[in-house]
């Protein structure tokens, strides 16, 4: 992988025909850190959050020993490049096949489920073997997250105590409860009341977890979003985990994906396109802006110009991708210097996870290199960078709270 000093140097070296992912390998190294130190439990990547090779050599450099993989793919990419490391099965719903692949060929003892179905199936598909980590994944209600994933995985609360017995009889080795609160989550507290909720179905079980896996849902900060410390959260699971019935050796697990690498990653684009206040980038919702065209997340953007810097002035403007479908559009609003053009560059940051990952190849777009820069990123969980990203907005004619990204104050209209 090529290096840079900044964005701005791999501009001006060689204004790149392609989207590039600016990898921070060092931002995921702090973030692994930070939770090994932090986290009084087993720390498990979430793979799918950003599988790149340099993300899960960066975790494995911070500490990371354990990854919670989807599919066969994933497994085989961390056996790959993090030899060696623990890997939990987590996703509720697997093939047979990819079962007893993960079994026998790689040595995976930890699996997810949430129904009787798929608690026989890991049996059967792993022979009957009683060395099986049985993790039961919860349905808990816990308001706070900007992306909800309670509707589609979890056992709900009359469901559960049935399963968890059934999980505890299945295996001599550990059976444990899992849940997820949500993507993104902005309260601690609703780790608190997830893990109540996981007591309330142990008790009424009558058996006792050797794990409790609180999952992910550690924030990132984005515009509008400035989450509470991480070390609130943590104080939170450690008092849930205090008021739960739990045997004394019982085990804190934690799942993060975004947490982790969403930091270690920006995306530079080039303006191919103006249109009054909509720019046309050569990536975008089918590419590794998802989350910017269908959860509307104004990501952080800054020009990157090779000759000059660009208006003192900001306005506000949307963004369309490169394919023909016109669901690839982000509203928004990005705040760019008003002279924008083509040929520019745009960085869009904070798009560690869930952003090259989701990219896919639709209309022949959507391949993307990647080049590691030295610099920071624009925000920062760990220290790295504020823990604030600026929200602009309009209000009667006046632009508020503008401040450009190189310190200057925006004057006033
Ligand atoms: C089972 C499981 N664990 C962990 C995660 C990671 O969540 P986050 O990126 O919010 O930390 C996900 C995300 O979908 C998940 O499905």
């Amino acid at each position: 992988m090529h290096t840079y000093q900044s964005p701005l140097d791999l501009v001006r070296e060689r204004s790149p025909e392609r989207p590039v992912a600016l990898a921070r390998p060092g931002a995921v190294t702090v973030a692994a850190r930070w939770f090994r130190k932090n986290f009084d439990g087993g720390v498990f990547y979430a793979v799918k959050a950003n599988p790149s090779p340099w993300v899960l050599r960066a975790l494995a450099e911070g500490g990371i020993k354990a990854f919670d993989v989807a599919s066969i793919p994933e497994i085989e990419q961390v056996r790959a490049h993090a030899p060696g490391a623990k890997i939990a099965f987590m996703h509720p719903v697997k093939s047979r096949s990819a079962i007893a692949r993960a079994y026998a060929d790689h040595g995976v003892r930890t699996f997810a489920l949430d129904t009787h179905e798929e608690l026989a199936k890991i049996l059967e598909a792993c022979g009957g073997a009683r060395d099986l980590e049985l993790i039961v994944r919860l349905a808990v209600e816990a308001p706070g997250a900007a992306y909800a994933l309670g509707g589609k995985f979890g056992a709900c609360s009359l469901e559960a105590p049935a399963l968890l017995l059934a999980a505890r009889r299945a295996t001599q080795d550990v059976m444990g409860v899992s849940f997820h609160v949500g993507s993104q989550c902005m309260r601690p507290q609703a780790f608190l009341a997830a893990m109540a909720q996981a007591s309330r179905a142990l008790v009424r079980a009558g058996v006792f977890a050797d794990v409790v896996d609180v999952g992910g849902g550690f924030p990132s900060v984005y515009p509008g979003m400035t989450p509470p410390d991480l070390s609130e959260y943590v104080a939170a699971i450690d008092r849930g985990f205090g008021e739960m019935m739990v045997h004394e050796a019982t085990r804190l697990w934690c799942e993060p994906g975004r947490a982790l690498s969403a930091e270690g990653a920006s995306l530079l684009t080039r303006v191919e396109l103006r249109k009054k206040d909509a720019l046309f980038l050569n990536d975008g919702a089918y590419g590794s802006l998802f989350d910017a065209a269908h959860a509307k997340w104004p990501f952080p953007a800054r020009l990157v110009r090779g000759e000059g810097e660009g208006a003192e002035e900001l306005a506000p403007f949307r963004f369309f991708g490169p394919t023909c479908d016109s669901a690839d559009h982000m509203p928004g609003p990005f705040w760019l210097p008003e002279d924008v053009r083509e040929g520019d560059y745009v960085e869009i940051g904070m798009l560690g996870a869930y952003g090259v990952a989701l990219a896919s190849r639709f209309n022949g777009f959507g391949e993307v290199e990647t080049a590691k820069v030295g610099d920071p990123p624009m925000a920062s969980m760990f220290g790295l960078a504020p823990r604030c990203l600026p929200t602009f907005h309009r209000d009667a004619g006046t632009v508020m709270n503008l401040k450009r990204a190189r310190g200057k104050r925006r004057r006033r209209r």
